[in-house]
């Protein structure tokens, strides 16, 4: 079974959104599991704190390297990458959420306070992941973030697979304009071609909305999109490193 272990000083917070819809089914009928470590547990002193004041002075406190050890090694990593959330990681992409998500599971560590002791990153062999280029105030968002687009992709969590293929990013470009009834609303009608009854029309009108989103939106993905070949394109690998 895929498993998430989260490390954080904040497990009350968890498993919160992902616990709703198809993800909390998909935990309720075994296909994910989720578990959270308190890392206040592993603090050394009475009263029970884990940071302290940054080496070279300045403000706001660090989250001690030998805290985080004693925390992580009470995990069995089984297998499972050991990522940090931090605006400095490599940035998330569909590709890596599919890798994990063929994989054993993953643990997440989650800062807090203006950061971590740089020394347990080497030493517990962290890799680090952020979620978009901005910063929030903790890990624990953007773990949920990680984990949801994660267990998403699991055999049997979302009800239709054949969708999982069309959507944003599966392909390289973002997701075509979807409609649905009714036909007309405030003066705007559905496209023709929809309504159309042909097939090879609709699938050839979607590709060409999908390539001119992604080109006025994200000229940064398409033009990935056209230097990629088809083979890594249909797949959606991380590019080999
Ligand atoms: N923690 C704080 N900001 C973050 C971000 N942008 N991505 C991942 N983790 C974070």
């Amino acid at each position: 079974m895929w498993r998430a272990t989260v490390l954080t000083l904040f497990p009350e917070l968890f498993p919160g959104p992902l616990d709703a819809s198809v993800l909390g089914r998909g935990r309720a009928e075994g296909s994910w599991a989720l578990e959270t470590v308190n890392i206040r547990d592993f603090s050394d002193n009475k009263y029970g704190s884990v940071d302290d004041t940054p080496a070279g002075g300045g403000a706001g406190l660090v989250m001690r390297a030998d805290i985080l050890a004693a925390a992580i090694d009470s995990v069995d990593r089984a297998g499972r990458p050991l990522i940090c959330l931090t605006p400095r990681g490599a940035p998330l992409t569909q590709g890596r959420a599919r890798t994990l998500s063929e994989g054993a599971g993953l643990i997440a560590l989650c800062g807090r306070f203006e950061g971590i002791d740089e020394r347990i990153f080497e030493a517990r062999g962290i890799e680090e992941v952020s979620i978009g280029d901005f910063v929030l105030a903790g890990g624990e968002i953007a773990a949920m973030a990680l984990i949801e687009a994660c267990v998403r992709l699991l055999p049997g969590v979302l009800g239709s697979p054949s969708s999982l293929g069309e959507e944003s990013f599966e392909g390289g470009l973002l997701e075509y304009p979807q409609y649905t009834r009714p036909r007309e609303f405030e003066g705007r009608a559905v496209p023709d071609v929809l309504l159309s009854g042909d097939h090879q029309k609709i699938a050839e009108w979607r590709r060409k909305m999908a390539e001119d989103i992604t080109r006025a939106r994200r000229p940064d993905l398409f033009e990935r999109f056209h230097a990629d070949g088809p083979i890594r394109r249909e797949n959606n690998k991380e590019p080999k490193r």
